[in-house]
């Protein structure tokens, strides 16, 4: 879909609408290779200076996006996240329509890729002191779909605990912000490929999510999620996830979240933008049944966070 006014592509979600509305036109057959994979301020490249701020201090952001049949999914809810943390971290956000025709230019005619997109503060400043005025740099990359067996998105994944802990630090909770060195540590805790995610506690020992995936339990009728207000990423799909629960009449729950509590649940579920829903069918031991997550919630999350 593309609107004929502006260029752009309707948008995928509820978050953003192309103010004259989508008009249909046919699909694409170009070939599935982009012509450049990376564009650094709109510019095809693939190096940043040394001065940047991302690369110095990890200051600034980024979104992962699946991109499926030319357009990246959830594009208005990434956007949305984007510009709270630049928010958030005092970052002036590149304008919304400029990111969009950038991602446009990598992603048409492609199947199926990840486009990632990082703004950082750019270059200088003294020392950690930020610019009074910062230029901020935005960098989008395109890169390869990770092939993850079918059956973990239908018969479930096995799960493990890290023993990584996460730091509290309410100022940056909830934040895609660029420092992931936890979820670097914990990530080189295990080689198993038969297990593909582990989740990490908190200092205090409670559950916050896994290291590229929120956690939800299903439990006595109820859906339960950590609440992010010390640390964590507030995923994209851990939102969307929320809000179709809420809309298919289930009781929601952002709650501190103890692993006897996680154990004890009918069924757990990872959620991302890359694997839309994963039900998990055993945490350290303990088995779960990938049936028990709502398959009503199921089916409406996945059509809306990965479309094929
Ligand atoms: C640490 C962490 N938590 C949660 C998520 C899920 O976020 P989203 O739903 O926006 O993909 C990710 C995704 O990469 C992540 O890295």
């Amino acid at each position: 879909m593309r609107c004929l006014d502006c260029g752009a592509r309707a948008y995928w979600d509820e978050f953003t609408a192309c103010p004259d509305g989508p008009i249909a036109e046919p699909a694409m057959t170009t070939p599935n290779r982009p012509l450049f994979d990376a564009l650094i301020d709109g510019v095809p490249a693939d190096a940043i200076p040394v001065a940047d701020r991302g690369l110095q201090y990890g200051d600034g952001l980024f979104e992962t996006i699946a991109v499926v049949n030319g357009d990246p999914c959830l594009w208005g809810r990434h956007l949305a996240r984007l510009r709270a943390g630049c928010a958030r971290l005092a970052i002036p956000p590149p304008p919304d329509d400029q990111l969009t025709t950038e991602a446009l230019r990598l992603t048409r005619g492609i199947d199926r890729a990840v486009l990632k997109v990082i703004v950082t503060r750019g270059d200088g400043g003294r020392g950690y002191r930020p610019a009074v005025t910062p230029k901020p740099r935005r960098i989008l990359g395109l890169g390869p779909w990770p092939s993850h067996p079918d059956a973990w998105a239908t018969q479930g994944v096995r799960v493990r605990y890290c023993r990584t802990r996460l730091s509290h630090q309410p100022l940056l909770a909830g934040l895609k912000h660029l420092n992931r060195l936890e979820q670097v540590l914990a990530r080189a805790e295990w080689d198993d490929p038969a297990v593909p995610e582990g989740l990490m506690l908190d200092s205090d020992g409670l559950v916050v999510e896994g290291t590229q995936s929120n956690v939800f339990a299903v439990a006595g009728g109820r859906l339960l999620t950590p609440l992010l207000d010390q640390c964590g990423v507030a995923g994209v799909v851990r939102d969307l996830v929320l809000a179709q629960a809420r809309a298919l009449g289930l009781a929601v729950v952002e709650a501190a979240l103890e692993p006897a509590l996680i154990e004890a649940a009918d069924a757990l579920f990872l959620t991302s933008s890359l694997i839309g829903i994963w039900p998990v069918r055993e945490l350290a031991g303990v088995s779960f049944d990938p049936d028990r997550v709502p398959p009503t919630l199921r089916a409406a999350v996945l059509a809306a966070a990965i479309r094929p």
